[in-house]
């Protein structure tokens, strides 16, 4: 795919974990670009799922270095163009999974639950400086990150139908917000809303029937 494109896409490899490494992959690609680039996905991310019996303290560490720390390594690294030119459109791709604690998600939720909390933060003074900040929140997709997954995956989308729900988000909405599958997504919402009592409730039967398989 790559050789076919050659001449219109140029791939600059990037561990988004090493700060410098991220200053120089932006400088690069505004050379390579004549300016700053049009549009931003940060879609890195790192899954691995873990709980009571499995807390470690380097898998929590690793998670949050690639998905909340690379974020930011790249952010500051992108924003003092975009803000010195009054442009730029990046979105950082979270997940439903930082909406609420969820069971054997206690290294991955509070990754993305520092994003969308990251981008909250960020908005408004972006706003302000011209620059369009989104934050994706998708529910499942089927990619290798979720293929190692052995418990139900509810309104699972195909990589391509997710693609095509980002890219059409992006370029024809203005919502800061994009997340999908809605009938998916929606319901999490609302169990934002719900008191501790019945949402514990909820998650100790979730947990129950992931242990009975
Ligand atoms: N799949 C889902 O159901 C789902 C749902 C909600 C949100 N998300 C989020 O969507 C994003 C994309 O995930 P995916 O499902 O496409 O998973 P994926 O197939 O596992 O892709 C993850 C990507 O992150 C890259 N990556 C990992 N560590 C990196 C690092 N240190 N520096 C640079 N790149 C790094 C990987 O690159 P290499 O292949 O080179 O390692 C890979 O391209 C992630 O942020 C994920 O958390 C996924």
């Amino acid at each position: 795919m790559a050789a076919e494109f050659a001449e219109l896409i140029s791939i600059l490899p990037l561990d988004v974990t090493d700060t410098p490494a991220c200053e120089a992959a932006v400088a690069e690609a505004e050379t390579i670009l004549g300016g700053p680039p049009d549009l931003v996905v940060f879609a890195a991310g790192a899954w691995q799922p873990m709980g009571v019996s499995d807390l470690d303290p380097a898998v929590a560490r690793s998670l949050m270095n690639v998905n909340y720390l690379g974020a930011v390594n790249v952010l500051a690294a992108l924003l003092p163009g975009c803000r010195e030119r009054r442009r730029g459109h990046i979105a950082v791709i979270a997940s439903v999974a930082g909406y609420r604690g969820i069971p054997r998600a206690a290294g991955y939720g509070p990754t993305k639950a520092a994003l969308i909390n990251l981008c909250e933060s960020l908005k408004p003074e972006l706003d302000a400086a011209g620059v369009r900040l989104r934050l994706v929140d998708p529910g499942f997709v089927a990619t290798p990150m979720t293929a190692v997954n052995d418990f139900p995956m509810p309104f699972l989308l195909a990589a391509e139908d997710a693609a095509e729900r980002l890219f059409t988000a992006l370029t024809r909405s203005s919502r800061f917000e994009i997340t999908f599958p809605k009938r998916f997504t929606w319901g999490l919402k609302f169990l934002r809303l719900l008191p501790y009592g019945a949402y514990f409730a909820l998650m100790r039967r979730l947990d129950r029937g992931r242990k009975r398989g």
